[in-house]
């Protein structure tokens, strides 16, 4: 399979991107992929202007010339995409959501027809997020998986290491191993 993994964390290597890390390692038990990772913070991506160029252009191009372009070439001959992201005020980064904004222009034709694997790290709540994706994967004909997890101890108030996160981990493990197969 042709896998993207898209980081949405500026905290790389942290909670979001080790769940997606374990998930990854439960695909690579069940044989060879091609995995392309975009850790979005580390990009220059420029929001979308709303110009609807990709909505006429050839391509479905979109107007703006920077690092999305990787991110195009890359969807388009994706199988399976992963969204690794925390949540920030109710949503995925701003990183990602500018990410997500400029594929308007894979939108008219080639968001089609994938497996979507998303995992949101969150303290207090994921819903706002995980909804956001099940409403949009039955029009666009995406299989949807989506593995929420608490680094959050609402009783002493504290942030915990994702290592103590250990269903979720093996959960996304597991989901990985499903998927190669
Ligand atoms: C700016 C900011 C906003 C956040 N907003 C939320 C939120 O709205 N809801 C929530 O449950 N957690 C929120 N969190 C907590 C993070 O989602 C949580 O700590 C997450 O596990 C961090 O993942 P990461 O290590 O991959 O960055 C916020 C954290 C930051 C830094």
């Amino acid at each position: 399979m042709n896998v993207v993994v898209l980081h949405g964390s500026p905290r790389k290597g942290m909670n979001s991107d080790t769940l997606a890390d374990q998930f990854l390692s439960g695909l690579h038990e069940q044989g060879e992929h091609k995995v392309t990772h975009f850790y979005t913070n580390e990009m220059e991506i420029r929001p979308c202007q709303g110009c609807l160029h990709c909505a006429t252009s050839p391509g479905h191009a979109c107007a703006i010339d920077d690092d999305m372009t990787e991110v195009y070439a890359a969807y388009r001959d994706s199988d399976l995409i992963v969204w690794a992201t925390p949540m920030y005020w109710g949503y995925i980064t701003a990183q990602l959501k500018a990410v997500l904004d400029r594929m308007e222009a894979l939108a008219w034709e080639g968001f089609e027809d994938k497996t979507f694997a998303v995992f949101i790290t969150y303290r207090h709540h994921y819903e706002s997020t995980q909804g956001f994706f099940e409403r949009i994967a039955p029009h666009f004909g995406i299989k949807l998986h989506v593995i929420p997890c608490q680094t959050y101890d609402p009783e002493t108030r504290e942030d915990l290491p994702i290592s103590s996160c250990v269903d979720e981990l093996a959960e996304a493990y597991e989901l990985g191993r499903q998927l190669s197969a």
